[in-house]
């Protein structure tokens, strides 16, 4: 989830709020008896709603590359005993995960991208450009590359590159520049630090509306994880084990993401693609996916006045044929 850290850490009274909670499950349409893997625990929100309406007997395989994410959903879903079924993993193994389980294939899918309101709110993680903390970023504290390796060793060209391709970053050679003349003089190892750096490049006036790091640490966090890379892979995943009739949502917060799953969804559900002065098909393609929803479904109004990080989310989803 792209909250913007500066409501989630400004405002005390915000907590963990599930975004498009009742129309992802809707599209999902859980029942009674059916599997579903929600890629994407976080504060576990769609996994319970998930298995409130499978029940008495649906199964919820839920992941998360955060151990503390799963270590508050194990807890919080204790109550369901064996229907719930949490392991720590990335969902672009989640083939690997079931077939470890002994589950061949499930009804539904969801994946909820992106990072928590848990992650922001820990200054320690290193996600926050307004709370000082380590220049880290990992979602999964195993993982080998940190935002502090990659802003301290890139050459500045590729470290324009991630700013300009995952931040859209109009800056995004000034703001390189700037990093390299300030790990010139020591390295940076503070999101505090590298916050002020970025500040630095942008006139003071007129004020702006968002936090001039705002882009630049979107860019890093997106490196750091490989996030476009295990959406990629997360959807085929869930192709590969999606039942016939099962269905895919998919909730993003930004357009890069969007853009993977409608593309995905789309060549997915195209069938034949012979050129049509063929006389009869020889490409031997049919749909595998049919596409649930034209647009993308948005946050409602009264759920952005009471969680203003939902009004970037998208939900998309698809149903196997
Ligand atoms: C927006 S939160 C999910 C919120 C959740 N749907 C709820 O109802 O509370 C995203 C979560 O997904 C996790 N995550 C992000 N990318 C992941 C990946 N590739 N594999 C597994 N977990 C991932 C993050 O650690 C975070 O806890």
């Amino acid at each position: 989830m792209d909250l913007n850290p500066q409501s989630a850490i400004r405002n005390p009274r915000l907590e963990h709020v599930t975004v498009l909670l009742s129309e992802a499950v809707d599209l999902l349409a859980p029942r009674s008896g059916g599997v579903y893997l929600d890629g994407t625990l976080g504060g576990g929100g769609h996994a319970r709603e998930i298995l409130l309406r499978s029940s008495p007997d649906g199964v919820v395989v839920g992941l998360d590359q955060d151990a503390d994410a799963v270590e508050r959903c194990r807890e919080s879903m204790a109550e369901f005993g064996s229907r719930a079924i949490i392991r720590q993993a990335n969902f672009r193994n989640l083939r690997a995960v079931l077939s470890g389980l002994g589950i061949p294939a499930v009804d539904g899918v969801l994946l909820d991208v992106g990072v928590s309101w848990f992650h922001l709110r820990d200054a320690e993680r290193g996600f926050s450009f307004l709370t000082d903390g380590p220049l880290d970023m990992r979602m999964d504290a195993a993982g080998t590359v940190t935002a502090a390796e990659l802003v301290n060793t890139l050459p500045r060209q590729e470290l324009a590159h991630i700013l300009r391709e995952y931040g859209e970053e109009h800056r995004a050679n000034a703001i390189a520049k700037a990093i390299e003349r300030a790990r010139s003089q020591g390295e940076i190892t503070r999101t505090g630090q590298l916050a002020e750096i970025v500040s630095r490049v942008f006139p003071p006036y007129p004020p702006r509306r968002v936090h001039p790091a705002t882009l630049t640490f979107q860019a890093l966090r997106i490196a750091v994880n490989d996030e476009l890379g295990a959406l990629r892979e997360g959807l085929e995943g869930a192709l590969a084990v999606l039942k016939p009739g099962g269905r895919c949502a998919v909730i993003s917060f930004h357009s890069l993401e969007d853009r993977i799953v409608k593309q995905f969804f789309v060549e997915h559900a195209k069938g034949c693609v012979c050129p049509p002065k063929l006389p009869v098909c020889n490409c031997g393609r049919t749909p595998e996916l049919a596409v649930l929803t034209k647009k993308p479904v948005m946050a409602s109004e009264e759920e952005v006045a009471a969680n203003p990080a939902s009004r970037s989310a998208k939900l998309r989803a698809a149903e196997k044929r």
